[in-house]
């Protein structure tokens, strides 16, 4: 990426002086599928399925050592601008909220420099609230002076814990986070009393660090700032994770349970951990990855005794798929090593190639169920490879997950890691009403089936039909002659 300095300049607060007139997240029953999307791949814009979303997190303005202020918000202006543009304007035009996403991994180097210093908070804010303001200089303005987003997601990668190699971190940081994110909602407040702007947070499935680097035990002073928190229920496993001397093992990126004595971090453990410290579970949205992790195992994972997913690895990410790259970060230069991802749209296109059964890798592969965190996995004899992935199968399932505990929603890092909209579809089904649920698993009349069984079900027109008695051929209709008696709409 090459990134050239900019200042989104601030603007003087346009101020109005009357109180919010809503409360966070109260007002908000429709279920969000929120979609990371990371501008860096090019991915044009015109390929996102606004239809499919209800939320788009544009992935990220960056904390940055290099910017000449740490308060500075640094987004490369003049490739991201234009992809900003386009975001909201087609945003609006489809009811899609777009949500400016700020820090991530590598981008979270100096919010604990701006966290702890006043003025550095209140110039943090300033600049933050120029990608929620409206742009008055015009559409041929070069350097508008707002960009118009819905909202703000603020992913500090993580206070009061060292995270990224480039961060500076300190014990007071999840104090100090508060209170930047005070100072933030109410200058959003202020600004913005009749046009509601939210403020969200990528987490992990344990709260934020208190200065005893234990988990906050209670999170309630949290609620009045954050609408909802975007709870990332993966990356539990990774290749690198162990040290060199305890690799670790290998295992799920994204489990929904975990057995005992496993890594925690399933998505069963994120719901208790933070509904125990005081955050409702209908103010959490549930992250899935659109990725699978690769990892070298040092046994045959075909024949392990007993056959599991979990086993001895090396310890080094092998090279995923053909898009992993070892090259580091631009904005934090580290040693050079491979992620061992693998985009589920690298899995369609290399391993999981037939569109008819996803069970059946190409050849040189195995593929698994692991029925006790839910997620599949997949093994290479040849170069020991060991794959933990998503399929449509582990997210519908995963989608149960969030319906059962009533979550706000679910997310997924990264919108452009799709096989045409598979997974993103499967993630729709979080909106479906319990009827429409039942629906889903029925199959479609096909006129050249016998049906011979009474009673069995399928779905035609729009409707649920079952069949009265032995039929071919004969098109549901619901009259009182015919062989399929209508089940309502579906
Ligand atoms: C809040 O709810 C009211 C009433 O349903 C609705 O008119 C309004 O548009 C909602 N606001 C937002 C930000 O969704
Ligand atoms: C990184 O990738 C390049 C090819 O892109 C390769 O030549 C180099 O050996 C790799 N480095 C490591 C440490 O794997
Ligand atoms: C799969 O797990 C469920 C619990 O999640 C359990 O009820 C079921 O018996 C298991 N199935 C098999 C085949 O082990």
């Amino acid at each position: 990426m090459k990134v050239s300095t900019i200042f989104l300049a601030a603007l003087g607060a346009a101020v109005a002086l009357a109180a919010p007139t809503e409360k966070r997240g109260a007002n908000d029953t429709e279920k969000a599928v929120i979609g990371y999307f990371e501008p860096l791949s090019g991915f044009p814009i015109e390929k996102l399925n606004f239809k499919k979303y209800t939320h788009i997190n544009y992935a990220f303005g960056y904390m940055y050592k290099g910017a000449p202020d740490p308060y500075t918000i640094y987004v490369d202006y003049a490739v991201e601008g234009p992809k900003i543009k386009e975001l909201v304007r087609r945003g609006k035009a489809n009811g899609v909220k777009i949500i400016f996403s700020v820090g991530g991994w590598w981008g979270s180097q100096t919010f604990s420099e701006v966290a702890r210093d006043p003025v550095r908070r209140k110039k943090w804010v300033e600049s933050a609230m120029v990608f929620l303001r409206p742009n008055t200089l015009g559409d041929d303005a070069p350097i508008p002076n707002g960009w118009d987003m819905d909202g703000l997601d603020i992913d500090w990668e993580f206070p009061g814990t060292p995270g990224a190699s480039c961060n500076t971190w300190a014990s007071d940081d999840t104090a100090n986070y508060l209170l930047l994110l005070k100072e933030t909602r109410a200058q959003m407040d202020l600004e913005f009393p009749n046009n509601y702007k939210t403020i969200s947070s990528a987490v992990g499935t344990i709260p934020w660090a208190g200065p005893d680097r234990y988990p906050l035990r209670d999170v309630r002073p949290f609620l009045p700032v954050f609408d909802w928190l975007n709870v990332m229920m993966y990356d539990v496993h990774g290749p690198t994770w162990g040290t060199p001397a305890q690799p670790g093992s290998t295992g799920p990126n994204a489990p929904v349970f975990t057995p005992p004595n496993r890594n925690h971090g399933s998505a069963s453990e994120g719901v208790y951990t933070w509904t125990q410290a005081g955050w409702p579970k209908d103010r959490i949205t549930m992250g899935t990855p659109f990725y699978g992790r690769a990892f070298t195992a040092t046994v045959n994972m075909n024949t392990q005794n007993p056959i599991s997913q979990y086993g001895p690895q090396t310890g080094v990410a092998p090279k995923g798929g053909p898009l992993d790259s070892n090259a580091s970060f631009p904005l934090c230069v580290e040693p050079e090593q491979y992620w061992g991802f693998w985009n589920w749209h690298e899995i369609r296109e290399h391993i999981l190639t037939n569109d008819q059964n996803l069970l059946e890798p190409v050849a040189g592969w195995t593929r698994y169920w692991d029925n006790d965190t839910k997620t599949p996995w997949m093994f290479r004899e040849s170069d020991k490879m060991f794959i933990s992935y998503d399929d449509p199968t582990s997210m519908s399932l995963k989608v149960d997950f969030a319906r059962y505990h009533g979550l706000k929603g679910v997310f997924m890092w990264e919108s452009q890691m799709d096989y045409k909209e598979e997974l993103l579809t499967v993630l729709t089904q979080i909106h479906c009403s319990s009827a429409a649920c039942i629906c889903r698993d029925v199959p479609k009349w096909d006129p050249a089936k016998v049906y011979a069984q009474p009673n069995t079900k399928v779905t035609y027109n729009g409707h649920l039909w079952t069949n009265k008695w032995w039929s071919r051929g004969e098109t549901p209709q619901g009259t009182s002659w015919g062989a399929w008696k209508d089940g309502g709409a579906c």
